[in-house]
C-alpha cells in the first residue's frame, strides 16, 4: 500500500461489508493510515485482508447474529482493543410498500439498525476504559430522496442517524463519538444493475456530475475516525456530491 499520513496509528479498526465496495475501500483507507483493521463479512475477507498485509485481518461476521458479534469480540483481542467501529454492511432489496413482506422488513431492520445496537454492546466497554472511541455508520442520501421501493430501507438507514444521535450522548464522557456518514450514489456491485441513464439522472441532480466512486466515501470516515473530529459527535454528514442540501 502507498505510504500517508499515519493519523490513526495505533489503532485498531473493525468494518463490517468488508469484501467489497464502500467497506472494502474504508479498511484500505484506515490501514493506509496506520491502522491495524479487522476486515469482516459473511464469509472472512480474505483478498482484503491480504491486500492490506500484516496489519490486516480477515474475520466472518454476520452482522445480524448476535452470536458472530460475541464471536468477533473475542477473537479480536488477538489484534487489540477495537477503538474504531464502522458498520458498513447493508441490505437493500427495493421492495414497493405492496409487495414488501414482513420477513424483508425484519431482515433489513436486522441488517441495516441491530448491527449498529450490537456492536455498541460488545466494543463499548473496553472503549471506555480506555476513554477514547469512534463509531461511524454508513447511512445513505436516500433517506432526503423520493425514491420509490425503498420505504423500508429509508427507514433503517434513517433509524442509523437517530441511534449515532442517542449514543453520542450515552457515550460523549468517555472520549467516544458517534456519528453517521451518509453517501450518495457510488459505484459498487449494489449499483452495477441500473443502466447508465438510471445513473446519470441521479448524478444529474448533484453539484459534482459524477457517480460516487468508494473511495469518495472514505475521506469522511477518516476524519471523523481522527483524534482532529474529538468535538463532532451525533452529526450526520452527507457524502453526495452535492446531491441532498440540509439546512
Ligand atoms: N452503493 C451506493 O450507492 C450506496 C449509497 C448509499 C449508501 N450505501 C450504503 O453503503 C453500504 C455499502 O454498500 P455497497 O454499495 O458497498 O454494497 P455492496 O453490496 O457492494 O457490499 C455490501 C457488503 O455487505 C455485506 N453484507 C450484507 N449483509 C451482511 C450481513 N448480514 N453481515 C455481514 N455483511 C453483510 C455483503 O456481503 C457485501 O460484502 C451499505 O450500508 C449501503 O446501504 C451505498
Amino acid at each position: 500500500m502507498k505510504t500517508a499520513i499515519r493519523t490513526h496509528e495505533g489503532r485498531v479498526a473493525l468494518v463490517t461489508g468488508a469484501s467489497q465496495g464502500i467497506g472494502q475501500a474504508i479498511a484500505f483507507a484506515l490501514a493506509e493510515r496506520g491502522a491495524r483493521v479487522i476486515a469482516t463479512d459473511l464469509k472472512p475477507p480474505h483478498e482484503t485482508a491480504r491486500k492490506i498485509g500484516p496489519a490486516g485481518y480477515a474475520l466472518q461476521l454476520d452482522v445480524t447474529r448476535e452470536e458472530d458479534w460475541n464471536s468477533v469480540s473475542n477473537k479480536s483481542g488477538e489484534v487489540g482493543e477495537v477503538d474504531i467501529v464502522v458498520n458498513n454492511a447493508g441490505y437493500f432489496p427495493n421492495c414497493s410498500i405492496d409487495e414488501l413482506d414482513l420477513s424483508t422488513w425484519r431482515k433489513t431492520m436486522a441488517t441495516n439498525l441491530d448491527s449498529h445496537f450490537l456492536s455498541a454492546k460488545h466494543f463499548l466497554p473496553a472503549m471506555r476504559k480506555k476513554k477514547w472511541g469512534r463509531f461511524i455508520g454508513i447511512s445513505s442520501n436516500m433517506v432526503g430522496l423520493a425514491i420509490p421501493g425503498m420505504s423500508h430501507y429509508i427507514a433503517s438507514k434513517m433509524g442509523i442517524i437517530g441511534f449515532m444521535r442517542g449514543l453520542a450522548n450515552d457515550v460523549a464522557s468517555d472520549g467516544i463519538t458517534a456519528n453517521a456518514v451518509l453517501p450518495g450514489l457510488t459505484s459498487t456491485s449494489a449499483t452495477a444493475l441500473q443502466s447508465d441513464e438510471q445513473k446519470r439522472a441521479t448524478w444529474e441532480q448533484q453539484a459534482i456530475k459524477r457517480i460516487g466512486a468508494p473511495e469518495d466515501v472514505t475521506g469522511a470516515i477518516l476524519f471523523l475516525t481522527s483524534d482532529e473530529a474529538a468535538f463532532i459527535t451525533g452529526q450526520a454528514i452527507v457524502v453526495d456530491g452535492g446531491q441532498y442540501r440540509i439546512g
